[in-house]
């Protein structure tokens, strides 16, 4: 008996005037990312495949979400990498817009729950999560999913969009992924290519401090001393919500986890 193999290809969208394409009567989870795809994006791209009928990836770098001398114009894009890494999970859409075709000029800004958005890196980065609601919601009105996936990597921006679909009252699912680290503890992060072979074990310090705060064997001051004294600027290293939090730079790349 002669089998049959049915491959589907991703299909790379990128106007507006394409997204006619998806298939709207069929479950669709949506994967929103801004590129430069590691493997912690990739686990949100496996759990979308498993929860839905159709699978959209979206790589959109988000000018709203950077404030004047951050690094949106270095921000690493690098599309035929990530659409290379995707063919692992082969999800059946990836949108990846230009400015011009995400917003209108002047795009509206939407607000962020200000509750949840008034600590942690709405304090280090005013307005950043305006910017993310704003693209987040754009992106749900676009591909218009059953669900969506989000890290916890990022946990305030997850908390966040939550907030947002209840506020909105939005039909779609917000499902939250576990963080993705390398082998040292590192938290996976398109970020993480700023930072050199030295700074990249300096960074797996980040983990190692956390780890010892949530079993109690170190408190946050003497983990924020230690890190401090590694070289790392630190914005904040607190606990909220049951878990432990940090942003800080090294050198000039700043990183975030939690735990
Ligand atoms: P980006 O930083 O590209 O992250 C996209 C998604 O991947 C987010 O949900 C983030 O939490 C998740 N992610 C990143 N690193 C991860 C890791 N190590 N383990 C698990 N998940 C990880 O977050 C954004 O983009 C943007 O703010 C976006 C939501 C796309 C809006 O522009």
């Amino acid at each position: 008996m002669e089998i049959t193999k049915i491959v589907r290809f991703m299909r790379l969208l990128k106007a507006i005037s394409e997204l006619s394409q998806i298939n709207r009567s069929k479950t669709l989870a949506l994967v929103p990312t801004m590129g430069a795809l590691h493997d912690g994006h990739l686990s949100l791209v496996k759990i979308a495949k498993s929860i839905s009928d159709i699978t959209c990836v979206s790589i959109f770098v988000n000018p709203l979400q950077f404030a004047p001398g951050e690094d949106f114009g270095k921000y690493p894009r690098t599309l035929d990498e990530d659409l290379e890494k995707l063919q692992v999970y082969n999800p059946d859409f990836v949108w990846a817009p230009s400015v011009e075709e995400m917003y209108p000029n002047p795009p509206a800004l939407l607000q962020a729950n200000k509750e949840l958005a008034d600590c942690l890196c709405g304090l280090a980065r005013p307005g950043f999560f305006d910017g993310v609601v704003t693209v987040v919601n754009a992106l749900f009105e676009q591909i218009k999913p059953t669900s969506a996936i989000f890290g916890e990597k990022d946990f305030q921006q997850l908390l966040i969009i939550k907030s947002m679909v209840q506020e909105r009252n939005l039909p779609v699912e917000i499902i939250s992924a576990p963080i993705i680290r390398e082998e040292s503890g590192l938290a996976m992060s398109s970020r993480n290519q700023y930072l050199s072979d030295s700074e990249k074990i300096l960074a797996a310090n980040i983990y190692k401090e956390l780890t010892a705060i949530k079993t109690s064997n170190t408190s946050i001051d003497s983990a924020g001393k230690r890190l401090t004294e590694l070289g790392f600027k630190i914005d904040y290293l607190e606990k909220r919500w049951g878990r432990v939090f940090f942003a800080g730079k090294i050198g000039t790349t700043r990183l975030i986890d939690n735990l």
